[in-house]
């Protein structure tokens, strides 16, 4: 029989005002000089007020420092500098403030600090990384999950393509969800982000990596966001669809410790090559992929189908596929979504350079139905 880990290990304090606990919690930790680690369209927005108010605006209480150079898809020179300025300013410990990229340089600066000398490009992750530096992780959006997750997104200098970093010892040793963070976040990129924690929550679940707890963590996480995020795109300030939005992109990423499928490989070159979000890029290609997978797999969404609240439960496997697949592909249109790739300024040219790098990305492995790069090139046209 194969062994299986199980491990479920960040504190984490959600609810509304749990950034205000942050100085308590510092002092908790016996850290006393953080750095904030953000990206420079965060330092004009509400939620860096929050930040700053709780941390103290005249630095006189919490003594903090701050880095806002990340960049939107964080690169090398990013973690080199952020943790240059970790030296320079002599902080004993790191705030990871903001999106998915912020989050990610944010747990990524620690390995520098640990190995000076390391180039990211020669990162071995059987190597020892634990007891790195202290973070504290605090998302400004609800999608990537990132916070609660074993990896950093980083582009390489010297393959200048993006490269997952991963390591149990990367994890934040602490996490603030406070949905007043997230209020000030256009419908649009409530949408996408929300589209990408469904992604990871559906592929996460039907990936065949022995995992029970996660797939109980991601059918709940389907769950939550069917109900939410129809309503925090509505009205942004809506707290409590803020909250379980936020608890939602936690638990995706907490599920997708069993790794994602298909949809997240189409989605990788879609950002690099089209500069696409994130989020949208999976919420185009999502229902493509659902229908390969199921023509392949029939009944493989029967319970994904149960969790969006649908009566499958005693449809067919053919049939409850099917009406979860149009419950989907529903559900983000009426997010604003508009679907099909050339919508969106993807040509045929795009599909021929992305397939290659979509099959060269490791998501695809524990899709349900393997692919192979024809297959991905097919979905890429069937999305467009
Ligand atoms: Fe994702």
């Amino acid at each position: 029989m194969t062994l299986s880990t199980f491990s479920f290990p960040t504190t984490t304090l959600f609810g509304a005002g749990a950034l205000s606990e942050l100085p308590k919690r510092l002092r908790g930790l016996g850290l006393a000089r953080p750095l904030v680690v953000t990206d420079p369209g965060l330092i004009h927005t509400e939620a860096f007020s929050l930040l700053e108010q709780s941390l103290g605006k005249d630095r006189r209480g919490t003594d903090w420092m701050i880095f806002s150079s990340v960049h939107p898809n964080p690169i090398e020179q990013d973690v080199v500098k952020g943790a240059e300025a970790y030296r320079a300013s002599k902080c004993d410990s790191i705030i990871a403030f903001g999106g998915g990229s912020a989050l990610d340089a944010g747990k990524a600066i620690r390995l520098l600090l640990k190995r000076p000398e390391l180039r990211l490009a020669e990162f071995d992750w059987r190597d020892d990384w634990y007891g790195l530096i202290p973070c504290v992780a605090i998302p400004t959006t609800a999608g990537t999950g990132s916070e609660v997750g074993r990896s950093s997104v980083i582009v390489l200098e010297k393959t200048q393509k993006k490269s997952v970093i991963f390591h149990p010892g990367l994890l934040a040793n602490l996490v603030l969800l406070d949905p007043e963070l997230t209020k000030g976040l256009p419908p649009k990129l409530t949408a996408a982000t929300g589209a990408d924690a469904l992604t990871h929550a559906i592929e996460s679940f039907t990936s065949p990596v022995f995992h029970p707890l996660c797939e109980g963590i991601a059918l709940e996480g389907i769950h939550i966001v069917v109900e939410a995020l129809p309503r925090a795109y509505r009205d942004g300030n809506d707290l409590d669809a803020r909250g379980k939005m936020l608890i939602a992109a936690a638990m995706g990423a907490v599920a997708f410790q069993k790794d994602l499928g298909a949809t997240h490989s189409l989605a990788h070159p879609l950002s690099t090559v089209c500069g696409m979000h994130h989020g949208l890029a999976n919420a185009l290609c999502l229902p493509a992929v659902m229908k390969f997978n199921a023509e392949r797999k029939p009944g493989l969404y029967q319970r994904v189908g149960i969790a969006c609240g649908l009566d499958v439960m005693r449809a067919s496997p053919k049939d409850a596929d099917e009406a979860t697949m149009s419950f989907v592909s529903e559900f983000l249109v009426k997010l604003g979504i508009r679907p099909g790739l050339r919508n969106y300024d993807v040509t045929e040219q795009h599909i021929e350079l992305m397939a290659p790098q979509a099959f060269a990305d490791a998501c695809h492995q524990t899709n349900p139905i393997p692919v192979t790069e024809s297959d991905l090139r097919q979905l890429y046209y069937e999305a467009l």
